[in-house]
């Protein structure tokens, strides 16, 4: 059987960069899969405890509208075995690697002080995945070089202190690998970016048209300017990409008018049964709590085995 794992980052709220790189890919592969929310990865930069609080359940119902309902679903801090694991993890990880990390530099960029959790945010996150011993862990692109840490920390410990972990593969998708920033595409779209740039999931159909309608595309206006070069079109690129990933069709578009409007319908057409979905489970938060509370259940159960074999291998008595 293959088992599949992944997790979000309540940071902030999903977008359709989210959808496109990661619950869509998710949602396609659900038998032994685990699927969680990151909620002490939300904690590495400076975070309010009561939005927290919302941006989970929020997360946490989204998930759900997302159709991820067969998978075995929770949320990180339910199961303690995440963070005793990546103790042991931090024990194998040098600190050089840990400072080669993109995400580290990127978001570590500017703050008079950062916390040491954002140091070793990669080292819990490969905690989170090789507890499981999954074989795929399907993401967007941006996070490819947290899970070659994760793949690096399992050899390493395996060839130290003997198996305990299976080396897991990453699984992006063909199309929405990397959304980009609307109104700065030369960024990646983000939840917790300035919301003008990213289309969130709960966004309502006419938001989706204003954003999309002022989306950054270029100069270039001529009959064959509707084409992908990510380069010279960055913006126009992105659109494309969005509007492939919808399931629309780029055939016959002769201008970026054309163009915005056909992604707006594709992007509509893909949220609008999410958003209903969600509008009724909110409704009913305590069945979304159950639904996560019986998955810690399952994952504490799972993961127990894993941590001990861990400890035992690293002569923890
Ligand atoms: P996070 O919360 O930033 O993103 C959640 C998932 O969405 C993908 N993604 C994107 N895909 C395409 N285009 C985008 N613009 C875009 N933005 C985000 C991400 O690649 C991710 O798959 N550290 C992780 C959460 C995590 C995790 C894990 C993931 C914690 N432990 C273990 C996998 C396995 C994060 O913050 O993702």
């Amino acid at each position: 059987m293959t088992t599949t794992l992944s997790l979000l980052t309540p940071s902030g709220r999903l977008t359709l960069g989210n959808l496109l790189g990661a619950l869509r890919p998710m949602a396609e592969r659900q038998d032994d899969a685990y699927y969680g929310l990151s909620d002490l990865h939300a904690m590495t930069t400076r975070h309010d405890p009561a939005l927290l609080r919302e941006r989970t359940a929020e997360m946490a119902t989204l998930l759900l509208a997302a159709g991820l309902e067969r998978a075995t679903l929770f949320r990180q801090s339910a199961v303690p075995a995440h963070t005793a694991l990546a103790y042991l993890l931090e024990c194998t990880a040098h600190t050089g690697e840990l400072n080669r990390m993109i995400q580290f530099k990127e978001k570590g960029r500017g703050q008079d002080s950062t916390r040491a959790s954002l140091f070793t945010y990669p080292v819990l996150m490969a905690a989170d995945i090789l507890l499981y011993r999954p074989s795929v862990v399907p993401v967007g692109e941006d996070q490819r070089q947290h899970v070659e840490l994760t793949r690096d920390l399992a050899i390493r410990f395996n060839r130290t202190y003997g198996e305990v972990f299976t080396v897991p593969e990453i699984v992006t998708p063909a199309a929405g690998a990397r959304v980009m920033d609307l109104a700065d595409p030369t960024r990646k779209m983000s939840k917790s970016a300035d919301a003008a740039g990213s289309i969130l999931l709960l966004d309502p159909p006419e938001v989706v048209r204003r954003k999309v309608a002022r989306a950054v595309t270029d100069s270039d206006t001529g009959p064959t300017s509707v084409r992908a070069d990510r380069e010279a079109k960055p913006g126009v690129t992105n659109l494309l990409e969005i509007l492939l990933a919808c399931g629309g069709s780029p055939d016959g578009l002769s201008s970026y008018g054309a163009l915005k409007r056909s992604v707006t319908d594709a992007v509509v057409a893909v949220l609008e049964p999410l958003q209903k979905r969600y509008a009724d489970l909110a409704a009913d938060p305590a069945r979304v709590d159950a639904v996560f509370a019986a998955g810690a259940v399952r994952c504490r159960a799972v993961t127990a085995p894993v941590l001990a074999a861990a400890e035992a291998a690293m002569g923890l008595a």
